[in-house]
């Protein structure tokens, strides 16, 4: 039996949760997440959401920075668009329940991050995402226009392919008409048919060992659109968070908040000496990409695992004050943060590339939207300034949700579209074929297309990476669906477009450095 909608949402951050909201009252939505609907890349964000909200700041500092952290290749009219309607959807997430910490006299209690000139960051202590992601899934459980499918993961989306016409990539007939989902639960494959698909579905940080980001993100949504011809692009620019605690093994790694140098934290190399300031004159608070590269460069050359986070000189009770999660998960493991300096060591964090968009985050495909992490925009470029991700999420679920309204009237859905096809296949007869694979691929990922590159990394990446897709390829034929299965084909893609990227790339910028072209 068909789902039929006339929105079809996959995934449930701060992107799929508020374009939900924004359409619901306008025709039925269903939004379906592959895991629970809090279980996202927006639950574990700390520092909080990037907006202009007082006098002494103002949209063109905003743009500034961002432009200057993205390298040259922001598209500068998004970045206007996006900064200039940030204080109308942060009063939205308000409206909808979100509470951002304030001082005494009323006003925003802003802190600052890293490539910010001035104190902009909107937070509710350093649980931020938590919080938005509490006050959105409430309003969309509430909502009656909203069908929740919990626990169904999105395999492929539809288009003409699977009436057996030609598609192409860079051509513009192709029509999106819903996807193929398989429900966790019943291992079923259904069909989700709707008049608008809108991939929210986050980042891609598992294509790396070492990440702050959650087991779902794994890149589906940018490999369902690859694979559906749409365009995708500068997948090259992957941003590795300074700072995440370092404690051996932890999947994810928990993040130690940039907001944490912002309160007054400074790196140090393990011998207890400051460690930025030879490299950047705006010493802790450089933009990400410089701090990550320092502490690489310096753990390298020290031969050293981690490097420490140093708020020992600040006050304790303002310690605890502003970052009680991150003080209670240090005290779990034996470290006091207001006596002792915290390990941390660069991980994994976001992907600046993604699903190309006009500015109403309408795809290359007809029908099809991307908002969110998964989404490329132009808003970051080639680096992606602190805590404007968030604010991404929410200013382009709003566009594309005004995109939509005005065009629903003109939309029908497509109801002859074949069953998922499951002749020729049965279960993977070895899990170790997918598990182990997964762990090569990261590791592939990890040590050749890291933080600092070159032409012999990529091509070894390359050529290894070939091989398990050919195996995994072979296995998804004649496999029943399942879920690690899926994540691994995906992640597989993912690499692929990273590692395609990035050595056609002749420069270094931003995210993406070569010791091959050294910056000039
Ligand atoms: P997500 O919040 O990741 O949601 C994606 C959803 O899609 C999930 O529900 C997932 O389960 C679902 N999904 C994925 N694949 C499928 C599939 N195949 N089928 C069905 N469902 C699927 N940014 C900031 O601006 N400020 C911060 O302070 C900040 N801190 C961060 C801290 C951490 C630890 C992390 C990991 C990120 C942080 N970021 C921050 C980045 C920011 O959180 C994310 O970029 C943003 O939340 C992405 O929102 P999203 O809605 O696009 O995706
Ligand atoms: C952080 O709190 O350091 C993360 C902020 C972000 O990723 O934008």
């Amino acid at each position: 039996m068909n789902n039929i909608s006339d929105f079809l949402v996959i995934g449930s951050g701060a992107a799929g949760l508020s374009y939900a909201l924004k359409v619901a009252q306008h025709g039925k939505v269903t939004l379906i997440t592959k895991s629970t609907l809090e279980e996202s890349n927006t639950q574990y964000a700390q520092g909080g959401i990037a907006a202009v909200t007082n006098n002494a700041d103002s949209f063109e500092k905003h743009v500034a920075d961002t432009l200057l952290c993205g390298a040259g290749i922001c598209n500068e009219d998004v970045v206007r668009m996006v900064v200039k309607e940030a204080p109308a959807q942060i009063q939205q997430l308000i409206d909808w329940g979100a509470q951002f910490d304030k001082s005494a006299d009323g006003s925003f209690d802003l802190a600052r991050e890293g490539g910010h000139s001035e104190h902009r960051i909107l937070h509710n202590k350093d649980s931020s995402g938590a919080e938005i992601e509490r006050a959105l899934t409430a309003a969309v459980r509430a909502h009656q226009n909203i069908e929740i499918r919990e626990h169904c993961f999105a395999i492929d989306l539809i288009t003409q392919h699977h009436l057996g016409q030609m598609v192409r990539r860079y051509h513009t007939n192709i029509d999106c008409y819903g996807a193929y989902v398989v429900d966790l639960k019943t291992n079923k494959v259904e069909t989700f048919l709707s008049k608008n698909t809108v991939v929210a579905t986050g980042g891609i940080g598992n294509v790396y060992h070492t990440t702050t980001n959650p087991p779902v993100a794994t890149g589906d949504g940018i490999a369902m659109v690859y694979r559906a011809k749409g365009v995708v692009e500068n997948m090259a620019y992957v941003q590795f968070h300074p700072t995440a605690l370092y404690i051996g093994n932890e999947r994810p790694s928990f993040l130690i908040t940039e907001a944490m140098r912002g309160f007054g934290g400074i790196l140090r190399t393990q011998d207890g000496n400051e460690l930025m300031n030879k490299y950047d004159p705006r010493g802790s608070l450089a933009p990400r990409d410089v701090v990550a590269r320092a502490i690489d460069n310096e753990m390298k050359l020290r031969g050293d695992d981690f490097v420490y986070l140093d708020v020992t000189h600040k006050s304790a009770s303002e310690i605890e004050k502003h970052f009680p999660m991150i003080y209670q998960k240090c005290i779990s493991l034996g470290i006091d943060i207001t006596k002792q300096m915290i390990p941390v060591a660069p991980a994994t964090h976001f992907i600046c590339g993604g699903i190309r968009v006009n500015p109403n985050g309408q795809s290359s495909i007809a029908h099809l939207y991307a908002i969110g992490e998964a989404s490329c925009t132009g808003l970051h470029g080639a680096n992606r300034l602190a805590s404007n991700s968030l604010l991404e999420a929410v200013v382009y679920a709003h566009k594309a949700a005004q995109d939509t309204l005005h065009n629903l009237r003109r939309v029908s859905i497509r109801t002859d579209i074949p069953d998922w096809d499951y002749e020729g296949t049965s279960y993977p007869e070895e899990m170790v074929l997918i598990t182990q694979n997964y762990k090569e691929v990261q590791q592939i990922m990890s040590y050749y297309v890291g933080i600092v590159r070159s032409n012999l990394r990529l091509a070894r990446a390359f050529n290894r990476l070939g091989i398990i897709y050919k195996e995994t390829e072979a296995l998804y034929r004649r496999s029943t669906l399942t879920q690690s299965l899926c994540e691994l084909r995906n992640l597989i893609q993912i690499g692929y477009l990273i590692i395609k990227e990035a050595m056609a790339l002749r420069e270094s910028r931003g995210l993406h450095y070569s010791i091959d072209f050294p910056p000039k």
